[in-house]
């Protein structure tokens, strides 16, 4: 039998919507479902994932939509993923820190094969955040730098400016503060005294400065 192209991504997406609706399942019936659901943020869709033809891709939708919404290889810096994985991974397999929680969520959790590792770990590298090199921003460890430093580096490493136009920037950051509310980190929109005034229109001024100038 053939199939086109077409059907077998098909086949790929629909299997990848059955990963997601168990684990929905799973985070249902658990009751550390309100914790796991706000490990990562909702938002990062299957088909948004680069390259999403490739394996690397069909191995994320499959082994890491468990136990928490999709990640995005965007969001942590190449040195950071092999350790990441290596957490997540022996978690698969039922040696994790949070035993207890896991133990109950185990039921169905599939882990990958030491070779998938290898290519997860080697398709999250590739597509992987570009940190700011603090040496060419020095203004970041400068009062004018501090509302982004302080607010930006809570999740992950601090994404190089250049990555935007001052343009594309302010989308960004509005998505990061709806991540921050999702998962409980401060966000600067509300100054609560005593806390360190995390102000958007700053980060958003900060990273205008430094941000990549658009194509002319
Ligand atoms: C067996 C359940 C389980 C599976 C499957 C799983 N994770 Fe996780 N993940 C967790 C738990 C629990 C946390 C929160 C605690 C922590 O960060 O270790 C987490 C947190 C995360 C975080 C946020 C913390 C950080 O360091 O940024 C990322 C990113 C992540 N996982 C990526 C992945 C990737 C990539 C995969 C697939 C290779 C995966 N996860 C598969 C349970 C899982
Ligand atoms: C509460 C956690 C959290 C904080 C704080 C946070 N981020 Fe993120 N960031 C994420 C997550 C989750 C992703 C992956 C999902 C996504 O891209 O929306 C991500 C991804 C990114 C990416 C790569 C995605 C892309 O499409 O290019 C950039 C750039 C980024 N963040 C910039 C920032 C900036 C700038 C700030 C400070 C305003 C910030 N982040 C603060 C959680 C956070």
């Amino acid at each position: 039998m053939r199939f086109s192209a077409a059907a077998l991504l098909f086949v790929a997406a629909v299997a990848a919507a059955d990963e997601i609706a168990e684990a929905r399942r799973r985070w249902a019936e658990s009751p550390h479902g309100p914790m796991l659901e706000r490990i990562l943020p909702p938002g990062y869709e299957p088909s948004m994932l680069p390259e999403p033809r490739s394996r690397g891709a069909q191995l994320v939708r499959r082994y890491c939509v468990q136990c928490h919404h999709l990640p995005n290889p965007a969001m942590h810096h190449a040195e950071k993923w092999p350790p990441v994985v290596d957490r997540m991974v022996a978690r698969m397999q039922g040696r994790g820190n949070m035993g207890k929680l896991m133990v109950e969520m185990m039921a169905g959790v599939q882990a990958p094969t030491e070779e998938e590792k290898q290519a997860l770990v080697a398709y999250l590298r590739r597509h992987a955040q570009k940190p700011l090199d603090p040496k060419r921003y020095p203004e970041v460890f400068q009062p004018a730098g501090e509302p982004f430093r302080l607010a930006c580096n809570q999740c992950h490493v601090l994404p190089d400016p250049q990555r935007y136009t001052a343009r594309e920037w302010p989308k960004v950051v509005a998505r990061m503060e709806r991540h921050m509310e999702w998962m409980n980190r401060v966000v600067g929109t509300r100054p609560v005294p005593g806390e360190p005034q995390l102000r958007i229109e700053d980060i958003n001024a900060f990273l205008a400065r430094h941000a990549r100038k658009p194509a002319p």
